[in-house]
């Protein structure tokens, strides 16, 4: 099993770009499943152990999806012959749920494992289900399968109680196949799912208010392949200019718009960052420690979840006491309890994470549990006097495409080794 040997404490500098986002490529592979006619290829895509996921299972459905050296995907549906989401590639990736959409616009049916994913709390799939119903869907649950069975999409109102983001997702790819309008209200404002809502468009769908809490989705006949590079990867630009916090650097990422990190650049200066931006690149520089801040983590535009356990290990080197509160996964702070072991003065009660700044983190063995949670545990490695070990990198692997690679581009000292293997 891969581990990451980091010798910290130098400073990130230099500059990089990211490739597309995990979290829009995935739901833009699995709305490819609505083309029967034309191939669709998408760019600029990462080799992350999701998307690969993803390919496998559509492949099971007789979805011919292939990922070729240019990091370019083609996709050719027209041979999509079940609705059956197997257990075994369902449980590793969460993000399966998304098939559900695409196969209910397709076939009128779909049944799909229930989900597995990463260990950040309970995630339950109500809400899509919820919606799917108001759409004519019933459901039935069979030896831990979910059966959708609808005679045709029907339009509606879909309320959800909490903006959920692949929700919204799912019921936005059945809605532009289903008969007549479908509003979606208190939808999801991520900009991965305006970003999915672009592709569909292309494709031939009807879609207004992608990107606000308010949607309308006209239903149409069909959809065909096409082009589409989907957007850079906003948490990964997050992740290296978080990292470069913590080690007081001096970076530029490419390929993303600023605007897309919502109060995060805000929090960065807060702490006190120095941040220059352009319409499709961030720069940071950090000279003294972080200053203490309160966190709150919320959907867009609030402070991405996706950044909470990055933002963490900045915090831990921070001057004074800081509050971090975790709103939107409840079970999101096991990296904590790794932080401790470098050093850090982290105590949680419920969902709040008190943060006593230490000056110094030191390095020690630690592990992975998710994918951020692992990210975040990279970050305080770099930012950690002498040697950290990371454990259980293919958490990490699920979502960054050799998230190594990257940072020793910015002067990060970080190797993966296999057991063994590490020579200093
Ligand atoms: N929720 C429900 N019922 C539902 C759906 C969601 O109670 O039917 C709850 C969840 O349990 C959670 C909250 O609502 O407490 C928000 O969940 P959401 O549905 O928005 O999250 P998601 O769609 O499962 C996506 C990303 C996550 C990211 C969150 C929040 C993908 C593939 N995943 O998850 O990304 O953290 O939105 O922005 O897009 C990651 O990339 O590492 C990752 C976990």
């Amino acid at each position: 099993m891969d581990r990451f040997v980091i010798e910290g404490g130098r400073p990130l500098s230099g500059e990089i770009g990211v490739m597309a986002a995990k979290n829009a490529v995935l739901p833009i592979l699995a709305a490819s499943i609505m083309a029967a006619e034309g191939e669709t290829v998408l760019r600029n895509i990462p080799a992350i152990q999701d998307v690969a996921t993803l390919i496998k299972l559509m492949g099971t459905m007789g979805v011919k999806a292939h990922f070729n050296a240019d990091n370019s995907i083609k996709i050719d549906a027209s041979g999509l012959k079940t609705f059956h989401a197997d257990y075994d590639l369902v449980r590793r990736m969460r993000a399966s749920v998304l098939v559900m959409g695409p196969l209910l616009a397709r076939m009128g049916k779909c049944e799909v494992s229930l989900p597995g994913g990463c260990n950040i709390g309970a995630r339950p799939i109500d809400q899509h289900l919820k919606g799917f119903e108001q759409m004519g869907v019933t459901f039935e649950e069979s030896e831990g399968y979910i059966i959708g069975t609808v005679g045709e999409l029907q339009g509606g109102k879909v309320y959800f109680d909490r903006p959920t983001h692949t929700g919204t997702e799912n019921i936005m790819m059945a809605a532009v196949m289903a008969r007549g309008t479908t509003e979606i209200i208190n939808a999801s404002c991520e900009p991965e799912v305006k970003d999915l809502a672009d592709f569909l468009i292309a494709m031939g769908a009807k879609i207004k208010g992608a990107g606000t809490p308010y949607m309308i989705i006209e239903g149409v006949d069909t959809l065909t392949g096409v082009e589409y590079r989907p957007m850079g990867d906003r948490l990964e630009a997050g992740t290296y200019l978080l990292a470069a916090m913590a080690t007081r650097g001096d970076i530029k990422i490419e390929g993303i718009r600023p605007i897309d990190l919502g109060l995060a650049i805000r929090k960065m200066e807060e702490m006190g960052a120095e941040i220059t931006t352009t319409d499709s690149s961030v720069a940071l520089r950090m000279l003294g420690r972080p200053a203490r801040t309160d966190v709150i983590t919320m959907p867009f535009p609030g402070f991405p979840t996706d950044l909470q356990p990055m933002v963490t290990s900045v915090l831990a080197l921070g001057e004074g006491t800081s509050y971090l509160r975790e709103t939107v996964f409840e079970n999101r702070f096991l990296h904590t309890m790794e932080l401790a072991r470098l050093g850090a003065d982290i105590r949680v009660q419920g969902d709040t994470a008190t943060i006593d700044g230490v000056p110094r983190l030191k390095g020690a063995a630690i592990m992975a549990s998710d994918i951020r949670g692992g990210a975040g545990l990279v970050v305080a490695g770099l930012a950690a006097e002498g040697i950290t070990e990371v454990m259980r990198v293919y958490h990490i692997d699920r979502g960054y495409d050799r998230i190594e690679k990257s940072l020793t581009r910015l002067g990060a000292r970080i190797q993966r080794v296999n057991k063994g293997e590490y020579r200093s």
